[in-house]
């Protein structure tokens, strides 16, 4: 086989062999097809797409590419959990414990943030000394002690991913349904999980910016996990504001903590208390919204968060401190009425330019910057009434507050914000 074949046959529109997916990424891992060749392969997909055929040979093709989690040690209906990424999304720092607090294991590997979004570990390394690498063996058994771990995916896991994605990111072909579909199930599959539940965020803050394309997305993930036996939902989450109240690594986590100690937003609240519901439910155990609530208010979750804080090596005396940002800043409304919109994907950029996120892979991180909003789409507002606080470690200029301003919205007529748009089962 030739890779320049593979590549015009993908450009001229033709459906790929399981043997030419399979000899492609396995090429590739192996080095043996250079970089240069897949970007032109992964934008031969941009434009002529992939059969479902292909995507689950894709998928498959790189679960094979490397190491493969085998979760059997652990007795019960394993779970786990993936955002297709978003501004402010704590989600699985509360929903991970929330459901581990019912007995149901949760075994959850977390990535990084990237440009507006953010990332779980990052969040969890923003308390002192947390670990989130972790042998196999230690990861399983912290899984069979207290029921939970997240921590980071191991380099041996889905290698062909690793690459591809880098790729994608440098060649303008990470937003195409196939190559999110197979580079998310890849993951997940290889994770080990017996069920999943997949987050995938549509809006101006997420890949996916229409309902169409996020129900695609959603369509396609869902197929692929049940196809290899793994039972999987999708929940479609509207990522056009940002999620609660803080963007920022320890604000998200004082967010998360605030929340499992029932005093958070109500809007999110019952959002995590859904999801917990549906995570449950493919665990096998039907719950109410009361009894979900009750154990994310009453403490038991908080209380699985802290176990596991402990066990991955995190000071709890350090989880509950505030941020330690040199410069606060509060934000007031410039008009009366409603917040119409608070744009994710500018919020997000303007976190990561505090510090709270990485524009390049390579950039370090200031866990202490960000920003905690005060009112959300569809509150109403006074002229002169706090909006939000910014934290940073530099004074910030005039430019930035004027920026931030512009970018929150005053009209006179009430929008409703809804979090669950849609769920594909
Ligand atoms: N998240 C992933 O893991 N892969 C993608 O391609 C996009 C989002």
């Amino acid at each position: 086989m030739r890779t320049v074949d593979l590549i015009q046959k993908k450009r001229d529109g033709f459906e790929l062999s399981t043997e030419e997916i399979k000899w492609l990424v396995e090429g590739y891992t192996d080095g043996s097809v250079p970089d240069y060749q897949m970007a032109a392969f992964a934008m031969a997909v941009y434009f002529r797409g992939m059969t479902m055929r292909e995507t689950r040979d894709l998928t498959m093709s790189m679960v094979a590419s490397g190491e493969q989690i085998d979760l059997s040690a652990i007795s019960g209906i394993k779970t786990d959990k993936h955002s297709t990424g978003g501004v402010g999304d704590k989600v699985t720092l509360i929903l991970a414990p929330l459901v581990a607090s019912f007995g149901v294991p949760v075994a959850k590997m977390s990535g990084r943030g990237l440009g507006h979004t953010g990332g779980t570990l990052d969040k969890l390394e923003s308390v002192k000394g947390y670990q989130i690498e972790r042998t196999q063996e230690e990861f399983i058994k912290q899984v069979q002690d207290i029921g939970l771990s997240v921590i980071g995916q191991s380099d041996n896991m889905v290698k062909a991913d690793k690459l591809l994605y880098a790729l994608r990111d440098v060649t303008a072909t990470v937003d195409i349904i196939p190559l999110i579909a197979s580079s998310v199930m890849s993951k997940k599959i290889a994770a080990g999980a017996d069920s999943i539940l997949l987050d995938v965020t549509v809006g101006d803050g997420a890949f996916m910016k229409t309902l169409e394309d996020a129900e695609k997305l959603s369509e396609t993930m869902v197929a692929l996990g049940n196809e290899v036996g793994r039972k999987t939902v999708a929940v479609i989450t509207n990522m056009s504001q940002p999620v609660g109240r803080a963007i920022g690594n320890r604000l998200e986590v004082l967010e998360a903590i605030e929340i499992m100690k029932g005093q958070g937003r109500e809007d999110v609240t019952h959002f995590i208390c859904e999801l917990a519901q549906i995570m449950l439910q493919l665990a096998g155990q039907e719950k109410s919204l009361d009894d979900i609530r009750d154990a994310l208010v009453n403490g038991k979750a908080l209380q699985k968060f802290e176990e596991m804080i402990i066990a991955q090596g995190g000071d709890l005396v350090d989880l509950h401190r505030p941020s330690s940002a040199a410069f606060v800043t509060e934000v007031k409304a410039e008009a009366d009425g409603y917040i119409t919109a608070l744009p994710a994907l500018e919020f997000g950029l303007f976190a990561m330019r505090l510090g709270a996120g990485r524009a390049v892979k390579t950039d370090s991180l200031d866990y202490e910057t960000g920003i905690v909003f005060d009112k959300k789409v569809g509150d109403s507002v006074k002229t002169g009434e706090k909006i939000a606080t910014i934290y940073t470690n530099e004074i910030l200029s005039d430019k930035m507050l004027t920026e931030f301003q512009k970018n929150v919205k005053i009209g006179n007529e009430r929008v409703e914000s809804q979090e669950i748009l849609k769920i594909i089962s």
